[in-house]
């Protein structure tokens, strides 16, 4: 399919075929995934494995414009979302006029928010406005500090229960599509057999509609500490400083340029 996709073809992909979803924070890798994923996630992740940053919370909305706009200049295939960072949501008003500079200046088709129940009515204001809206919940990165930590959440029955809640909540007040993060399998399961939106699942089994891995993860390029959940497709931090290391070892040699790549 080389039209570009759309929130209704999301939406039917729901029971049908699986959604693929990766992060890119670029023109060139936008590129290279544009034409075999779903959906481009441009998560406020960038922070980190981009920016260098302990966790999301400093990213701004400068920043995610920035790099959203790259990527929509080479996705011409696949639905982009916009990740919208730590403080930029906080109340109906503030998330209207975030959310309006992300569509107006970028291409994205739609925003994404960590949210739960107790942001239903920015949810429903967002998208009373013509804003799409996918909800992200189970584990949020943006709570990091606020919790002490990152913990897989739904190992109780009552915090399943609240999770299954807060999608219920979240399709409720118009949510799009939903993110759901770090939970065990039977929740993602339990939250995708009761809301009609789409689920995209990290780190939460093989049971939602589709599933999204940060790209310098799956890659290989982040090998410093490896999640559970990631599957290492590609060694790409191998690959990367072996290249390097040849070229600067003809550097230093003298054999670069050789006549091959002289004018
Ligand atoms: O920022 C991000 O990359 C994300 C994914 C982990 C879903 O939100």
């Amino acid at each position: 399919m080389n039209k570009k996709i759309t929130l209704k073809n999301l939406q039917k992909m729901k029971n049908s075929e699986k959604i693929v979803m990766i992060t890119a924070y670029d023109a060139l890798f936008a590129g290279i995934f544009d034409p075999l994923v779903d959906i481009i996630l441009v998560g406020d992740s960038l922070n980190m494995s981009f920016a260098g940053r302990e966790d999301t919370l400093s990213a701004t909305m400068d920043q995610m414009i920035y790099h959203t706009q790259a990527v929509c200049r080479k996705a011409e295939r696949s639905f982009v979302l916009f990740d919208m960072p730590f403080g930029t949501y906080a109340n109906e008003d503030i998330a209207l006029q975030n959310a309006i500079r992300a569509y107006q200046e970028t291409g994205a088709d739609a925003i994404k928010l960590e949210s739960g129940s107790e942001k239903a009515h920015i949810v429903r204001h967002l998208s009373d406005n013509a804003i799409a809206v996918f909800g992200h919940i189970g584990l949020k990165p943006q709570s990091v500090r606020s919790e002490g930590g990152y913990s897989i959440k739904g190992k109780s029955q009552e915090e399943k229960d609240r999770i299954v809640e807060n999608a219920i909540a979240l399709e409720e007040a118009g949510a799009a599509a939903l993110i759901i993060e770090g939970v065990k399998p039977d929740v993602a399961r339990e939250v995708t057999a009761r809301v009609s939106i789409p689920t995209i699942g990290i780190g939460a089994g093989v049971e939602c509609d589709g599933q999204v891995l940060v790209w310098s993860d799956m890659l290989g390029f982040f090998d410093e500490f490896m999640p559970k959940f990631v599957k290492q497709y590609g060694d790409g931090g191998v690959f990367v400083r072996d290249a390097v290391r040849s070229y600067a070892s003809d550097v230093k040699a003298g054999s670069f340029p050789d006549e091959d790549h002289t004018y």
